[in-house]
């Protein structure tokens, strides 16, 4: 695992940013794994920069998204699906057919069927759950290989319940690209920023692999790439 850290949260987005624009500009048409949350928002504010300024061109690029809630319209604006809209595709020219976000109306060896017929996954944004997880793979005795649906833990109830009015409306349940899934990308990028996630980083990094902290499969990809700020870095010092 390559590990870069920078002193803030802007900047280690940028370098995301960057990687994913590089992977864009040397392949037009590659297919790009994203992730939702608070962390990758100013990864997608500097691509849709770029587009905006011409730098860059996603008519050919389709995408794959790690996860979304179960139990949840599409056009709630609390869904990953319209996070998405928002944050990414209502602002660049990605054909709206060529975008992927699972749910609970597919099944996941659909979801993995199509990923592996367009060619699979040339590059993977990832943050980082508070307990480890990486999309909705929560801590668990095994490693679950392809899309599926899973229970959230109280842990991550815990933490989206900052985007909903209360914590009963939090869902229970997700569909998330399995760790298989995530480790079949031949390039991942995980992005971890705030002291909320030095331990998880620390565990990550530094503790043997396993799938109580699911992160810490990445150590086994041969083309991993982790860019924190220095507060997600401060237990690894
Ligand atoms: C989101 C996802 C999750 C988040 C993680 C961190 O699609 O798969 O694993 O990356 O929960 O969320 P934030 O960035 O909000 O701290």
């Amino acid at each position: 695992m390559e590990f870069h850290v920078y002193e803030n949260a802007q900047k280690a987005c940028e370098a995301a940013a960057i990687l994913i624009a590089a992977q864009i500009t040397s392949k037009s048409d590659c297919i790009l794994g994203l992730a939702t949350g608070s962390t990758p928002l100013p990864v997608y504010e500097k691509l849709v920069e770029w587009y905006k300024n011409g730098v860059l061109d996603f008519s050919d690029v389709r995408s794959f998204n790690l996860d979304e809630y179960i139990g949840i319209d599409h056009k709630n604006p609390l869904s990953y699906h319209a996070f998405m809209q928002e944050n990414l595709f209502d602002h660049v020219n990605i054909v709206p057919e060529n975008t992927h976000v699972p749910d609970g109306d597919m099944t996941g060896e659909e979801y993995d069927a199509s990923i592996r017929a367009a060619g699979g996954i040339d590059i993977q944004l990832l943050g980082i759950g508070k307990n480890g997880h990486i999309g909705f793979n929560e801590p668990a005795d095994a490693f679950t290989y392809g899309t599926h649906v899973t229970d959230l833990t109280q842990s991550t109830i815990d933490a989206n319940s900052r985007f909903f009015e209360s914590i009963d409306d939090v869902p229970r349940q997700a569909i998330s690209m399995g760790i298989g899934s995530i480790m079949e990308a031949r390039r991942v990028i995980l992005v971890a920023t705030g002291k909320d996630k030095a331990e998880a980083v620390y565990k990550m990094m530094k503790e043997p692999v396993t799938p109580h902290v699911p992160a810490s499969v990445l150590q086994l990809h041969p083309d991993c790439i982790i860019l924190v700020d220095e507060a997600a870095a401060s237990l690894m010092k």
